[in-house]
């Protein structure tokens, strides 16, 4: 019989609830009677709603982040769920584009996300109970070209998840290591595709055709709902653990497979895949 995540989860914090897959969680949970504190960094895009908050929260200044967490958090009560969601993608050629850009890439999405993940999981295990669902991606065991650091910070997100699973274990904290596949979401817009300094002809032709590639996969994936729903599930199972999310191919069958074959194999079908 499944329950309303009320029941379990009385207040959320969602970071980057303004769209995409955070907006669809966050309306996951108002539907489910969670009172929700959503981030963006322009509160105007937040509509107001009936039992939720919306907060200004800059991922790039890890100091003012937390501060403004720990307000919300106060004002809350206390937050019986936390979903790091907030993230951006770019796309270049890791040796022709300013360092500066893969720096506050990860920023944002390690360094910056961990620290919410410290502040979040001090106090839940104070009180031995919540759930910290931090959003990593498939790309994080299939790296995709040319989002070199993207990659990087899903690989580093999912092994803090990984780890942490491990300290919350009979602490009556949960932690959760969502992985997504490709999503159609505000997130194609919103990747950025720095200028590329001293490229060849050919890197450039490269990428191109990888971009191609990706471009297409996010306009194909499923709807963010989607994946509020298998959240949702998972939120319900009230268990730690690793839950990927998409279509069949991406969520299921090819971490099946690279279980079993050589990672050379996984790499080989993914340079046909995006025309290196
Ligand atoms: N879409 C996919 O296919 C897919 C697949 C795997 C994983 N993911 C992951 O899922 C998460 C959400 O992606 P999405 O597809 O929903 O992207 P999206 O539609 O572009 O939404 C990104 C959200 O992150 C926020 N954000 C971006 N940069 C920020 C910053 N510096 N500080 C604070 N907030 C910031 C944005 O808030 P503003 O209102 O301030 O712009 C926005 O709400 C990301 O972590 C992404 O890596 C997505």
């Amino acid at each position: 019989m499944s329950h309303s995540l009320a029941a379990r989860y009385r207040t959320a914090f969602v970071t980057g609830a303004s769209t995409g897959l955070g907006l669809a969680f966050a309306e996951m949970l108002l539907a489910e009677g969670v009172e929700v504190w959503g981030t963006t960094r322009d509160p105007k895009r937040l509509p107001a709603r009936a039992r939720f908050h919306a907060v200004a929260l800059e991922l790039g200044d890890g100091a003012a982040a937390e501060e403004i967490f720990l307000e919300a958090e106060h004002a809350a009560g206390s937050f019986d769920l936390v979903v790091n969601n907030a993230g951006f993608g770019a796309f270049g050629a890791f040796a022709h584009t300013e360092f500066a850009v893969w720096e506050e890439q990860l920023r944002v999405m390690l360094v910056n996300t961990a620290r919410l993940s410290h502040a979040a999981l001090r106090g839940m295990l104070a009180r031995n109970r919540g759930a910290l669902v931090n959003v990593s991606s498939i790309a994080g065991e299939f790296a995709m070209p040319y989002q070199a650091i993207y990659n990087t910070t899903k690989a580093g997100l999912s092994a803090l998840n990984e780890s942490l699973m491990y300290e919350v274990k009979g602490t009556g904290v949960i932690v959760i290591d969502l992985r997504p596949g490709d999503y159609r979401t505000d997130f194609e817009g919103s990747v950025r595709y720095p200028a590329q300094t001293g490229a060849p002809a050919a890197t450039a032709s490269r990428m191109a055709r990888a971009r191609a590639v990706f471009e297409g996969m996010m306009r194909s994936g499923p709807a963010p709902a989607h994946a509020a729903a298998t959240l949702r599930r998972a939120l319900q199972r009230g268990r730690s653990g690793t839950v990927r999310t998409g279509r069949f191919f991406q969520a299921v069958l090819a971490p099946f497979l690279a279980r079993f074959g050589p990672l050379k194999l996984k790499r080989t079908i993914q340079e046909k895949y995006f025309g290196l």
